[in-house]
């Protein structure tokens, strides 16, 4: 069994941002400068935001965070997103999610300009994605295939299982998955809520990607011998094996099911440590397409 290092691989490409990073300085151009919207005090948003900041910080990225007390009018909130979508110093920016109930997401995602959408949650970028034509790739997803790419793993023919249909992850994941393309080109199953034989869906995939919000929901028993297996869970759970008293565990059962299988990501140092990186790499993106 061999360990998809996210950790590792993150560090990698961190190092080849700040090189790009600082030849763009060297050259006296104007840096990359990204932006986030946080409204509230979800403890997990506070953090994706906080170390989103600071992983900027490590390649030189700017970073701007707007702040917004839970009580946050839509209006407002709109206004916000048409300052940055009109400043020609933002190259991007993200709405972190969930938003406070009587605001209506799709709304405001929506009003994102499509060209600062580093998320990739708006539906122009979303249909390119559906489309097969390039455009800005929700993080999780492009992490992925990220993964999937430099560890070589071969996707070509196989049978790839999702488990979840989220916007963020098991969808475009799904989609990228059956997409022409290396890595790609996969027969494709996305599986969710009212999917019938779950179990013995699992059990014919050769890629695995777990991302059904479900604490250690994929057991050895899902599993193909030497099947791949990416674990996008991220659940917090008390322990007394720690000195914080909790530990993180994924939507797979790691230890057994890490017997079994090819590859697989850990949790944590696995999927969630490449999201991060690729909002970074949709951030040059962004700023490339945006300077010229
Ligand atoms: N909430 C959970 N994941 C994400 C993400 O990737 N982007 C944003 N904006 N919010 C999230």
């Amino acid at each position: 069994m061999i360990l998809l290092d996210g950790k590792e691989l993150a560090r990698q490409i961190k190092e080849e941002i700040k090189a790009e990073v600082a030849a763009i300085l060297d050259a006296d151009q104007r840096g990359p400068h990204l932006a986030a919207i946080l409204v509230g005090e979800d403890p997990a948003s506070e953090t994706y935001v906080s170390s989103k900041e600071r992983s900027s910080r490590e390649v030189g990225i700017i970073s701007s965070v707007y702040k917004f007390s839970a009580s946050v009018s839509e209006k407002d909130l709109l206004e916000t997103v048409d300052f940055l979508n009109n400043d020609p110093d933002i190259d991007g920016f993200i709405v972190q999610l969930p938003l406070p109930k009587h605001i209506d997401v799709d709304k405001v995602i929506s009003s994102i300009h499509p060209d600062k959408d580093i998320d990739g949650f708006h539906p122009e970028n979303m249909g390119k994605l559906t489309m097969g034509i390039e455009g800005l790739v929700p993080a999780t997803p492009a992490g992925i295939m990220e993964m999937l790419r430099r560890y070589n793993i071969e996707t070509e023919g196989k049978h790839c299982v999702v488990l979840g249909r989220s916007n963020i992850v098991g969808t475009p994941v799904a989609l990228l998955m059956s997409r022409k393309g290396n890595p790609g080109n996969a027969t494709v199953t996305l599986c969710h809520s009212k999917t019938k034989n779950i179990k013995e869906i699992c059990q014919s995939a050769d890629i695995l990607i777990a991302a059904i919000g479900q604490q250690e929901f994929v057991t050895a028993d899902m599993v193909k011998q030497d099947a791949v297996v990416i674990d996008v869970g991220i659940h917090r759970v008390p322990t007394t094996e720690t000195k914080s008293g909790y530990k993180i565990v994924g939507d797979v059962a790691f230890d057994e099911v890490s017997k079994k299988c090819s590859y697989i990501t850990p949790v944590p140092g696995g999927v969630g440590a490449m999201t991060i990186v690729s909002l970074l790499q949709n951030t040059m993106k962004a700023y490339k397409n945006h300077i010229q």
